[in-house]
């Protein structure tokens, strides 16, 4: 056999900040550069960008927030599958155009004022159309019509203080056309109805306009956000319930997805669902091979996140650079899109993922500050932060999460490959992605490609010294203001 001192003539592995990209000749002004992308084989994004699938970061709040500026958030696998349904749903149904019925707040004519008032109040609307036990439209109740009644503190039924002559359409209704009535009427709501009058839907002002705002948002064919959600390895329910509430993309969660039980599992639930299957995580050119003819799409990330220890514990890992130009040699001859996850802190970072041959990237401490991730707000010596923990994390796994690190049944001896944290509180995720994605796009700039295609084609890496890496920090000064994208304790 070989001798061992073989094994110390080792390849060398490199990250974000080993390179730099190579300024190139450019007529592209960062502003205009493209950057919608795939992050699976069928599903488009109109920015290159993923929340990460942990439970500081994803839930359907993130999710909805990320879809509307045109990325894809990913909901963790740390709740029970009727939870995750019923996220997906949430995210589903956030900007429709049609509220479908079961999720239409109704009135019956015979219910008081006072009890519609505290309907709408708990149920978070302003109005509710009105209906009879077969469910069809009588009118429409609305804070208007019943606010004269609770003034003079009288309880009349709802059949009193109604608008009776209801303005309706029908379900083929545009958002124009669905538009021009309400300005018309001067209303706020429309009950979609069937031919025999039956309540089938809603549409309001709100969502039409919620839906203006966004018309860079990632939707599906009907026009609803769009949503990821993970699963474990061998969650094979999970999985086929994520599909039917309507997930766009799958996330096999694995830290390791080169385990060939891992492998066999994912490629069953790829052939069980409709939605994209992304598997993941692989950091090697092997485990791209042994993936790439069944996976719509690759993820690629072996311990570089934030919050992980797994190399520090297992030995294991792959600088993240080498490991995403890895999978992409492999990924890129088969047509499948990669997603670099995990330890990119700057704009810089994500734009040179892209460089090394990804068409999207995830993150999770990024996000974990914003308004949109779970958790609260906490102050620590006046300064606000918000929690965020690796999923393999002690305190992860104790709360359900954490499979994805080999935790043991009913074992609270975890050997876990992830730490407990907080990150300064950010604000909105809006303007988080407003800095994340104007650095890439200058990053575009830089190397005179106007689409990410374009880009991962054109853009050359160099390599930086330790000095070179100095001389890129902003050094020799003391900084009196901070900078919105840019922190120097990072
Ligand atoms: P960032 O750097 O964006 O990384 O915060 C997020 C990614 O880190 C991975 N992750 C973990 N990795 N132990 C690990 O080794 C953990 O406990 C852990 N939790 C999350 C994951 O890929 C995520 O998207």
């Amino acid at each position: 056999s070989e001798p061992f001192s073989e094994k110390l003539r080792v390849p060398e592995a490199l990250t974000f900040d080993d390179v730099l990209l190579r300024p190139m000749e450019s007529r592209v002004e960062p502003d205009a550069a493209d950057v919608s992308t795939r992050v699976s084989t069928n599903v488009e994004l109109q920015i290159p960008i993923l929340s990460a699938a942990m439970d500081t970061v994803t839930e359907a709040e993130m999710a909805i927030g990320m879809a509307r500026e045109g990325g894809l958030g990913v909901l963790h696998r740390s709740m029970d599958t009727a939870e995750m349904e019923a996220q997906i749903a949430q995210v589903k149904r956030a900007d429709e155009l049609v509220i479908r019925r079961e999720n239409v707040v109704t009135a019956a004519p015979e219910q008081t004022v006072n009890d519609v008032d505290a309907m709408m109040e708990h149920e978070g609307v302003s109005g509710a159309p009105v209906v009879d036990d077969e469910d069809r439209v009588l009118g429409i109740i609305s804070g208007t019509d019943i606010r004269p009644y609770l003034e003079v503190g009288e309880s009349d039924e709802v059949r009193e203080a109604m608008t009776d002559e209801v303005v309706t359409a029908s379900e083929d209704v545009s958002a124009r056309d669905a538009l021009e009535l309400m300005y018309d009427h001067k209303i706020e709501r429309v009950p979609i109805v069937d031919d025999e009058e039956h309540l089938v839907g809603l549409v309001t002002m709100q969502g039409i306009l919620a839906r203006r705002e966004n018309e860079n948002a990632a939707r599906d064919a009907d026009g609803r956000l769009r949503v990821g959600a993970a699963v474990g390895p061998f969650e094979d329910e999970r999985a086929v319930a994520a599909d039917e509430a309507g997930a766009d993309v799958l996330f096999i969660d694995c830290a390791h997805a080169h385990n060939l039980n891992v492998l066999d599992s994912a490629r069953a639930i790829t052939e069980t669902v409709d939605a994209d299957v992304v598997l993941g995580n692989v950091g090697t050119r092997a485990a791209a091979e042994a993936a790439v003819d069944f996976a719509d799409g690759l993820k690629v990330g072996i311990g570089p996140g934030s919050i992980c220890t797994t190399r520090v514990v297992s030995g294991a890992g792959m600088p993240q650079i080498t490991a995403v130009a890895e999978v992409a040699d492999v990924a890129s001859q088969h047509d499948v899109p990669v997603i670099a996850d995990g330890g990119i802190r700057y704009s810089g970072d994500a734009i040179k993922a892209i460089a090394a041959g990804a068409d999207a990237v995830m993150l999770g401490s990024y996000f974990a500050g914003t308004d949109e991730a779970p958790g609260r707000v906490i102050t620590m010596n006046g300064k606000k932060y918000k929690q965020y923990r690796g999923m393999g994390s002690v305190g992860a796994m104790q709360s359900g999460g954490g499979e994805r690190y080999l935790k043991e049944e009913n074992d609270e001896e975890y050997v876990p490959e992830g730490v407990e944290a907080a990150t300064p509180y950010t604000g909105t995720l809006a303007s988080e992605l407003h800095q994340l994605v104007g650095g890439m796009q200058s990053g575009m700039g830089y190397v005179g490609a106007e689409s990410i295609p374009e880009f991962k084609e054109r853009s050359e890496f160099i390599r930086v010294s330790s000095a070179g890496q100095t001389e890129g920090h902003p050094h020799d000064v003391m900084i009196t203001d901070e900078a919105p994208n840019y922190s120097p304790n990072e």
